[in-house]
């Protein structure tokens, strides 16, 4: 008999994991820390190993991820996708080692693991048929996922052809995540933008990856690391890292330089040792090492249990999360006027590194933790830095907590604050506002813009407060008298300045763009419009409907551009800055009025005279588009050698198919 208060924490338990999934998968948005979400299943599971007769089909125990959204079309996997079980240390995971060995397969010699990084991102299947991309899928349910073809289409790491030979059929499975550096840069852009900014990575490239617009998508630094197979015809590869070799023949990203194959369990707590020291010094967020049987032969025989293979373990790495106290929130003023609170805690070391400040991002993020000045709170920092508060513990509040209420003018200029409703942050209205005068200059010499190298904040702060630098055209007019006028600023530092300041004049013209900081042109923008304009004034000239005829500008980008140049001071600084001597390097690919104009091109199949790339800048130079699926806004299909799924679907909808010597006389190649 299973008593009252057994069942009902049973239930209480599934309606709150199924919550969470709900929250994690669906929305991007988890309220608790992996930690939690972990510990609360493993009691679920503990329950129902007491008493299996609570187990039901509708238990999350026996269900990966949660309930599909309308937002897709349902994509069916046909071979399951599975999760993980976790292993919390080291004993965890010498009991899995033992059982797999004694109970399962009944033998006493070691067992070869293959231990592999468990990258923090969202998982994906990419399924290809003769090679060609045909369709990609989120994990879903593990039987049926959501159809994010177009979106997974726009990520540069996911080739749209394999490498031959290829398998007829194959299924890849991979995870797809944000690198660090770009987790920041895209924050800050979001910020700027007075979008939302994202919790952590993971929850980045979720959303990144579920947008219903596939320009979304493409504006988001995704990469992907393939890390197994569901469905591979006519291959069959011996070992897992046989399987990650193949597939990194195949043209897929695998992370082979952080897989090690472990004879014995003693080997993997071992490399799992190591891999957690390299932990803060990899560009990406992992949260542990997955340990797979290497031997494909054996994977087989052991199958799998309800949820996931019985050969493969997630060995977690403990959390990076500390508790600390909120000593103040002050104001951040960036370079658009957007005004972010940033918690700044009682110094607290968070796995080895001292963590003292956290963006809070915006109001609706305050309102959401309801974080006050005083309170207890829970850090947590992924990789090195990047600390967030994940929770607020309100059963430590004293009553002398305050909460930190929406600005209504400037921490720094007092000017009046202003917030749109469409927008998560209230912005300074004041442009002349000294934070955001120096946040601009610091966004013009940046790395991904003019990359004035050694011009730091404290330069340039001089340099303002001297009156050396009013606009971004005045860098250029700087002399020598004004360098030594700079503390500790001695004849090589004011020589090397001069000549980093020298040779961004030429830069390509795409950083110019970025660096000028119009509102909604990030670095791809830039380089898309880089493509079609050859120099600023072009690009001044341009009407609004002539910017979003370009495919990847909207129309928020576009009235942003126009009301940018229509303001008289920035035609002048434009005029200051050519005489001045900047002189970006054009990019111009695509011309605006070219034989091919207006005309949208899918490449398919293997070309005989051309790599697909070769065969796209030639559609892009004579003015055409090149786009990487077929709809009704197809205009031409250029079908090579083995062309498949593409072919097929231009014949059914009656697009104009061309072979490479007919399409060689539409761009004016002469063969
Ligand atoms: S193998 C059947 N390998 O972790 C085994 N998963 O629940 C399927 N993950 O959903 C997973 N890195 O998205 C595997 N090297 C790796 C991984 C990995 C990250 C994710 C994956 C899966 C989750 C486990």
């Amino acid at each position: 008999m299973i008593d009252l208060f057994t069942q009902q924490r049973h239930t209480d338990l599934c309606l709150e994991i199924k919550r969470h999934n709900q929250l994690y998968y669906n929305q991007d948005q988890p309220e608790i820390s992996d930690a939690e979400y972990d510990a609360l299943f493993r009691e679920l599971q503990e329950l129902e190993s007491q008493f299996p007769d609570l187990i039901t089909s509708d238990s999350p125990s026996q269900k990966v991820g949660a309930p599909l959204t309308a937002k897709f079309a349902p994509s069916p996997h046909i071979v399951p996708m599975l999760s993980l079980k976790n292993a919390k240390n080291a004993e965890e995971f010498l009991d899995f080692d033992t059982s797999l060995r004694k109970t399962f397969l009944a033998r006493s010699e070691e067992l070869e693991y293959a231990c592999e990084m468990k990258l923090d991102g969202v998982a994906i299947e990419l399924t290809y048929e003769k090679g060609q991309l045909i369709k990609a899928s989120t994990r879903g349910d593990g039987f049926v996922g959501e159809d994010i073809t177009e979106n997974a289409r726009t990520i540069v790491d996911i080739p749209h052809n394999l490498k031959a030979p290829y398998p007829d059929i194959l299924d890849v499975r991979g995870e797809i995540y944000i690198d660090l550096a770009d987790f920041q840069a895209l924050n800050r852009a979001q910020e700027e933008a007075g979008d939302k900014t994202f919790a952590n990575p993971r929850n980045a490239a979720a959303g990144s990856l579920r947008q219903l617009d596939a320009r979304v998508t493409a504006q988001r630094p995704l990469r992907i690391f393939c890390y197994g197979v569901g469905r591979m015809q006519g291959i069959v590869t011996a070992t897992q890292i046989e399987t990650l070799q193949l597939l990194e023949k195949l043209g897929l990203r695998v992370n082979l330089e952080h897989t090690t194959p472990a004879l014995g369990a003693e080997v993997v707590v071992e490399t799992f040792r190591k891999l957690q020291e390299q932990r803060d010094s990899l560009p990406f967020e992992i949260d542990g090492v997955v340990v797979k049987v290497n031997d494909t032969a054996l994977q087989e025989e052991l199958g799998m249990v309800s949820r996931s293979p019985r050969w493969a373990i997630a060995l977690k790495f403990p959390p990076r999360q500390e508790q600390t106290t909120v000593e103040d929130i002050s104001l951040q003023v960036g370079r658009t006027g957007a005004i972010t609170p940033v918690a700044h805690l009682k110094p607290v070391i968070v796995s080895g590194v001292t963590v003292s400040r956290a963006s809070l991002h915006n109001w609706d993020e305050i309102e959401r933790l309801d974080i006050r000045v005083g309170d207890h709170v829970i850090v947590e920092r992924a990789g090195d830095v990047i600390p967030d508060v994940v929770k607020v513990l309100a059963e430590k509040r004293t009553g002398k907590e305050h909460q930190i209420p929406l600005p209504s003018e400037c921490p720094e200029c007092k000017a009046p604050v202003q917030k749109n409703p469409e927008e998560v942050v209230p912005r300074c209205t004041n442009p002349r506002c000294p934070a955001q005068v120096i946040e601009s200059f610091k966004h013009f010499v940046s790395r991904d813009a003019m990359d004035i190298e050694s011009l730091g904040e404290k330069q340039l702060s001089q340099l303002l407060t001297a009156g050396k630098i009013k606009d971004f055209a005045d860098l250029y007019l700087i002399d020598k008298e004004a360098m030594f006028a700079m503390e500790r600023m001695g004849d090589t530092l004011a020589e090397k300045l001069l000549r980093s300041i020298e040779a961004s004049k030429t830069r390509p013209f795409s950083r110019l763009l970025f660096g000028l900081g119009i509102r909604h042109v990030g670095r791809n923008t830039a380089k898309v419009l880089a493509k079609r304009f050859a120099a600023l004034d072009e690009l001044a000239k341009c009407s609004a409907e002539q910017l979003t005829a370009i495919h990847e500008i909207g129309a928020k980008v576009a009235e942003s551009i126009v009301d940018y140049f229509n303001k008289p001071e920035k035609m002048l600084l434009l005029e200051k800055l050519q005489h001045a001597g900047v002189k970006p390097q054009a990019e111009v690919v695509i011309q605006p009025d070219g034989p091919l104009t207006g005309k949208t091109f899918v490449i398919t199949g293997t070309l005989s005279k051309w790599s697909r790339k070769e065969a796209e800048e030639l559609v892009e130079k004579a003015g055409g588009r090149a786009a990487g699926s077929v709809s009704k806004k197809t205009d031409y299909v250029l079908a090579g050698e083995n062309a498949g799924s593409k072919l097929a679907k231009a014949e059914k909808l009656g697009i104009e198919i061309l072979d490479e010597t007919t399409f060689a006389q539409l761009v004016g190649v002469v063969l």
